[in-house]
């Protein structure tokens, strides 16, 4: 069989894409990440998708979206995801956000606990990307609540779809952009610096668990319960209304009573059905499970 688009090509080329295999490709990552690819986006999945087709020494989209959707292309799943998954991140990405979980939320959260013994705090950040929310949520909660109360647990669980980066977060090692935010006491007192790089110390990174999760995948989702806090920051954009409403239901669910519930420090539930109680925090808005 012959293919329109494909061509032999010298290995810096940009292997083209049809609009055909453009929508059927995103229609596939669409329905197994919730992540949709805008018409505008055309040639943006084409030059994350390149270096796929280069490695599998493919020539044409054909071959690919054949291949993927294979028992055979199981695990280029996978690669795809760490291909088109936008990872930005960073310590302390938002002071205000951080600032409102130290001072109003997690107290909130002790206050409910304070007088069952063996109480635990369960926080989720449920796209932590390279680790950075999580660690930064551990820190917080290291330097200010653990000391002061020692009967209550804190468990961080950081969950992400791209085993890539879930792997890198494990390691905990950083660069400079990723540490620019972290105030110089805590950097200290918390990392280890190696040469340019900085490691996160063992006492914060053993209060997170990281589990790859795909909050597009309802199972997945069903599985975690008895969250007291989670975040879901900076990743909704990406995903089309009937994604989000879903996404933030499954969330809802995963809530204790009253549990809390934060987006992105710029972002808001707003054109979302929800049961969630909103309130205005500063510049950022808190929702709460009633
Ligand atoms: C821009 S980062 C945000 C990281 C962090 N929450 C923050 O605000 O700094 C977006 C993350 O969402 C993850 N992601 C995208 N689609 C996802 C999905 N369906 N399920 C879970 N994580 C997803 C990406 O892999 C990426 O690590």
């Amino acid at each position: 069989m012959k293919y329109p688009d494909r061509q032999s090509h010298a290995p810096g080329d940009v292997i083209p894409l049809s609009s055909r295999l453009f929508e059927q490709l995103r229609d596939y990552i669409l329905k197994r990440t919730g992540i949709f690819f805008q018409d505008n986006k055309h040639y943006l999945l084409q030059s994350r998708l390149n270096a796929r087709l280069k490695a599998l020494k493919l020539h044409a989209y054909e071959d690919y979206y054949a291949y993927i959707t294979s028992p055979a292309g199981k695990g280029e799943f996978t690669r795809m995801v760490s291909a088109i998954t936008i990872n930005e991140t960073y310590f302390f990405r938002s002071e205000e956000h951080f600032n409102i979980i130290q001072k109003s939320i997690i107290p909130r959260i002790i206050k409910q606990k304070e007088n069952k013994p063996h109480s635990k705090i369960r926080i989720w950040s449920t796209a932590c990307s390279g680790g950075d929310e999580p660690y930064t949520l551990a820190i917080i909660l290291q330097h200010h609540f653990i000391k002061k109360y020692p009967h209550i647990q804190f468990e961080i669980l950081a969950s992400d779809i791209d085993p890539d980066i879930i792997q890198k977060a494990k390691k905990g090692i950083y660069n400079t952009y990723a540490i620019r935010n972290v105030p110089k006491h805590l950097l200290e007192k918390y990392f280890e610096q190696q040469g340019d790089l900085y490691k996160i110390k063992a006492e914060i990174a053993q209060h997170v668990a990281f589990k790859k999760i795909n909050l597009a995948d309802p199972m997945e989702m069903m599985s975690i319960h008895s969250v007291d806090l989670a975040i879901c920051a900076n990743v909704l954009i990406y995903f089309p209304n009937q994604v989000r409403q879903k996404v933030v239901s499954a969330i809802y669910n995963s809530l204790n009573a009253q549990g809390y519930f934060m987006v992105g420090f710029s972002e808001t539930l707003f054109g979302i059905e929800h049961k969630f109680q909103k309130t205005r925090d500063g510049k950022s808005m808190t929702y709460q499970k009633r």
